[in-house]
């Protein structure tokens, strides 16, 4: 008895991963979706939030949160384009909103000076990011070959994550 239940388990594992399977990227490296290797753990209780506290002074502060939300639109913006393969729009959006040019945008040297220097490289590191993207767009533009842009997308991604991971503001 024991023995059946134990093979009906194996059985509907295997169907399950062939059912994950069909989907190529998380097939590729399923490790990157344990919550771990996203710094949570969703069925313990919450950790010691152990994020630096930087402090801005008004408005300087609510004006970087507004940037905050900005990024998020434009990240949903960008791969909004891509997808409707308006690659030039996408491009644009990387650019000119996140990346190297956007920085008089965002009042960066307002801010600078209040940021630890970790900080400042995390953005820095950013920023770099999001211009790398909008290159690597012109060239799908070209190729069409759409999976160097998801990268590059998953590579700016990760740059937002590691400065939340390190720091807060309220
Ligand atoms: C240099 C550091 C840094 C980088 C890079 C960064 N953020 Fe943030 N972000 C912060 C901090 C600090 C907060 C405030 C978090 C807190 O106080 O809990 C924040 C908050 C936010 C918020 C919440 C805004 C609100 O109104 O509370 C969003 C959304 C956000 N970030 C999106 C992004 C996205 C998307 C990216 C990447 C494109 C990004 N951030 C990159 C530091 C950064």
């Amino acid at each position: 008895m024991i023995k059946t239940n134990f093979l009906a388990a194996v059985a509907a594992g295997a169907l399950a991963l062939a059912l994950g399977g069909s989907s190529i990227a998380a097939a590729d490296e399923p490790a990157q979706h344990h919550p771990a290797h996203m710094g949570m753990a969703p069925t313990a209780a919450p950790a010691a939030d152990t994020r630096q506290l930087v402090r801005f002074p008004e408005p300087l502060r609510t004006h970087e949160l507004q940037n905050m939300r900005d990024h998020l639109l434009t990240l949903g913006r960008i791969q909004d384009a891509l997808g409707q393969g308006r690659f030039d729009e996408a491009s644009e959006l990387a650019e000119t909103r996140l990346g190297m040019t956007s920085l008089p945008l965002h009042g960066t040297h307002e801010v600078a000076p209040y940021m630890p220097e970790g900080m400042q490289e995390a953005g820095t590191a950013m920023h770099h990011s999001a211009s790398r993207l909008a290159m690597t767009i012109k060239d799908a533009s070209v190729t069409g070959d759409l999976k160097p842009v998801l990268a590059a997308l998953a590579n700016l991604n990760q740059a937002c994550v590691a400065c939340h991971a390190s720091y807060r503001l309220q």
